[in-house]
Order: C-alpha cells, then sequence, then structure tokens
C-alpha cells in the first residue's frame, strides 16, 4: 500500500481503519467533496445540465463524487494523475485533463462553469488573488464556487508544495477582496497521532520529500510560537492538529 501523500487513491487505501492516517484522510479528504456535491445539488436543484470543473482533482476520486451534482471536468498539473484518473474515473459524466492553475490563459480557455470547485489548490497556485479572480470570471450567471484549504500551520513541513498558510479570518478577507460572499461554511478538525505520523512520514513510498533540517530551523526561528506549538503536540497535546476550512462561495452584488 503506498505511503502517505497529499493526495488520496481510496481503491489503494485501508478505508476502513480511523485509527491509522490512511483512514483519517480517506475520511477526511472523501468527506469534504461530499460536502461540496451536497453544496452545489442543493443550490442548483434538478435545474439540467450544471458544468463543473473540479481544479487540482488529484487522482480523480472527488470528480466522480461531484458528479452527482452535474458534468465534471477534472484538471490537475500531474499527467501521472490526470493518467490515473482518465483510467479510474473516467465515466459519462467526467472527464479529465492536464493543466496548471497558474496558468490563466488556459483557464479562460475551458469556458464558464456554473460551479467551480477547488480543494486543497488555493495553498498551492503562485497567487491567491489571482487564482480567485479568475474563479469569479469563469462562473456562470448565477454560479458558486466551493474552496478548501487547511485553516492550520504547515508551512513547516509543506514546503516547497504549500505557499501559503491562510487563517479563517485570512480567508474571509481574500474572498471579499475578490467579490465573494460566503454562504455556507464547514470545518472539519483532526489530531494524527505522532508516532501514526512519524511512521507513515518515513516509509519508502512517501510521496512527500520532508524539507530539510536547515528548513525547520530558519522557519521556527522566524516563527517560534510554531515551534512551542509542535512541542506541545508532541508532547501533552497528544498529536498533530490538522484542520480544513471548506466554503460555499457565491459572487457578491
Ligand atoms: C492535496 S492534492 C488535492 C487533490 C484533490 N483536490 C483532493 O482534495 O483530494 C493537491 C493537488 O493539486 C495539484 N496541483 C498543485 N498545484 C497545481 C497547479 N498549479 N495546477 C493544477 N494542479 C495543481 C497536485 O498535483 C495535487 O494533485
Amino acid at each position: 500500500m503506498a505511503g502517505i501523500s497529499e493526495r488520496v487513491y481510496p481503491k489503494d487505501m485501508d478505508q476502513e481503519s480511523v485509527d491509522n492516517i490512511q483512514g483519517v484522510m480517506y475520511k477526511v479528504f472523501t468527506t469534504r467533496y461530499r460536502v461540496a456535491a451536497r453544496w452545489v445539488l442543493e443550490h442548483f436543484g434538478n435545474k439540467g445540465k450544471v458544468r463543473i470543473i473540479d481544479i487540482a482533482c488529484g487522482s480523480g476520486y472527488g470528480s466522480e463524487i461531484l458528479s452527482r451534482a452535474g458534468n465534471v471536468l477534472g484538471v490537475d498539473l500531474d499527467p501521472e494523475v490526470i493518467e490515473y484518473a482518465k483510467e479510474n474515473y473516467s465515466g459519462k459524466r467526467t472527464s479529465f485533463t492536464l493543466g496548471n492553475a497558474n496558468d490563466f490563459e488556459f483557464l479562460d480557455g475551458l469556458g464558464k462553469f456554473d460551479a467551480v470547485v477547488s480543494l486543497a489548490t488555493v495553498e498551492h497556485v503562485d497567487d491567491a488573488d489571482a487564482y480567485m479572480n479568475w474563479i469569479y470570471r469563469a462562473l456562470n450567471p448565477g454560479g458558486v464556487a466551493v474552496v478548501c484549504f487547511p485553516s492550520v500551520v504547515t508551512m513547516d513541513w509543506a514546503i516547497p508544495h504549500h505557499k501559503r498558510d491562510i487563517t479563517r479570518r485570512g480567508a474571509r478577507r481574500l474572498f471579499s477582496r475578490n467579490g465573494f460572499e460566503v454562504a455556507r461554511d464547514y470545518y472539519q478538525n483532526h489530531k494524527l497521532d505522532m508516532r501514526h505520523l512519524i511512521n507513515e512520514v518515513s516509509h519508502p513510498e512517501n510521496e512527500i520529500p520532508v524539507p530539510p533540517l536547515k528548513h525547520w530551523i530558519s522557519y521556527y526561528l522566524t516563527h517560534p510560537h510554531h515551534a512551542v506549538l509542535r512541542a506541545w503536540e508532541a508532547t501533552a497535546g497528544g498529536g498533530v492538529h490538522f484542520g480544513d476550512q471548506e466554503y460555499l462561495l457565491v459572487p457578491d452584488g
């Protein structure tokens, strides 16, 4: 079985185990897609064909979940996951294509959507404001966006994949700067046992390169309160806290 990765491959994971990291990741990642699908379904009801983009779709399982609410185009940067998604999740209502969320010419060329779903992407893109601005432009009249990203500190371990950590307050400012109102929100919080985490991170098939020690040292020198937080989590806190914030957004005005 593959080691911990930023991506979820439900077909290859130990979905039942709630005691290990894969079980937790399976639950957390699929839940946020289910929430997104429910919000989109509730927003559009049975109004006919709803065109959805699942941007940074990863292995494609989430596009399949979203297809309950409409026809889904899954897009990801990584040719290998797009191949995997095509093989495993292509269907009547799902299709996949390679593309970069930093390439606005490419994104604009995809046309307009009734729903833009972007889970675990905003923390990866070069410019979060320019990206939210594309989402705004990409919506058909009456359209909605669903975005989700971490609500906790990740920049000590997730560099170079993550470009930023966003607080709940920062998220609201990001949305209003780019013309969005929050219609619904959903927060997930979970704690990962330190021993399970170390086992998974040191797994030979681990896909997340752990940053070099010098990165950790310079990060904690500039963010000493995060060093204290991690020391507490590793001891009395009983595990590392992960959290996500998910929002249904509508254009304001
Ligand atoms: C944490 S995974 C999330 C996948 C999926 N949305 C989910 O929630 O399970 C992040 C995904 O973003 C993709 N990604 C990162 N930067 C990207 C970019 N600039 N354009 C498109 N995809 C990107 C990665 O290849 C990866 O599959």
